[in-house]
């Protein structure tokens, strides 16, 4: 399966930067995937404008993330905090993304994890970030990995310290690839076991 994976910092020394190649490197260590990684950065795009979609349509960044998401079978992104919610940047992202039709996000398997040099990992942004992603459709996984102290957690060779923490980030992906791996979402199978049972007539 396809795993596209970016942070969604654009700064160079991004703690956020650094969880994702961790993450990105579990998942390649993992049977049937193929990971595509890639930095926030590759995908330049200005701040929603209506006036400018309407004038110049979607901009290439935006399509190129599109076009990167539609092709992933699951999508982990590693988002900072700010100000306790979503970025801006990453808010704005999903605002242009949600432009396109159909909606390249929606049933897509995601993931979300951050990294903050602050006590909590960034889970108060995860929250919030978790309104957009529900809006649009997403099967957004319910669990998190958090690293908080993220100024402290990296060795010199950019690894985690800690290895309780890098085993539960490993865990944790593995989990979530297991589950996004299955071709049809529980939901959708669900719905083909019920509109069968009623098709059939009971014995
Ligand atoms: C505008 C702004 C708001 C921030 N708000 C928070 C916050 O609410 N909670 C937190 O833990 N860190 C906050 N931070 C600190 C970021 O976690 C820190 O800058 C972190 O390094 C950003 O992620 P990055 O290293 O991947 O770029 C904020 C930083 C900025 C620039």
């Amino acid at each position: 399966m396809k795993v596209f994976l970016f942070a969604a910092s654009l700064r160079q020394g991004s703690y956020n930067k650094k969880l994702i190649r961790i993450a990105a490197e579990h998942v390649r260590g993992l049977p049937f995937c193929e990971v595509d990684l890639c930095e926030f950065n590759d995908f330049p795009m200005p701040m929603y404008d209506g006036d400018l979609e309407s004038s110049k349509g979607i901009p290439e960044g935006v399509q190129k993330l599109a076009q990167k998401i539609q092709m992933a079978d699951a999508i982990i992104i590693s988002s900072p905090e700010y100000n306790g919610s979503i970025p801006g940047t990453l808010k704005n992202a999903l605002d242009w993304v949600s432009r396109i039709k159909p909606l390249p996000v929606a049933k897509k398997q995601f993931l979300l994890i951050g990294a903050s040099p602050g006590a909590l990992g960034g889970i108060r942004g995860n929250i919030h970030a978790r309104t957009p992603f529900h809006i649009l459709g997403t099967y957004l996984y319910p669990e998190y990995f958090g690293l908080a102290k993220a100024d402290t957690a990296f060795d010199d060779k950019e690894q985690l310290l800690d290895p309780k923490q890098d085993e539960r980030l490993k865990g944790l992906l593995t989990e979530f690839l297991h589950y996004a791996s299955r071709k049809e979402t529980p939901f959708e199978t669900l719905s083909e076991f019920v509109e069968e049972k009623i098709q059939t007539p009971k014995k």
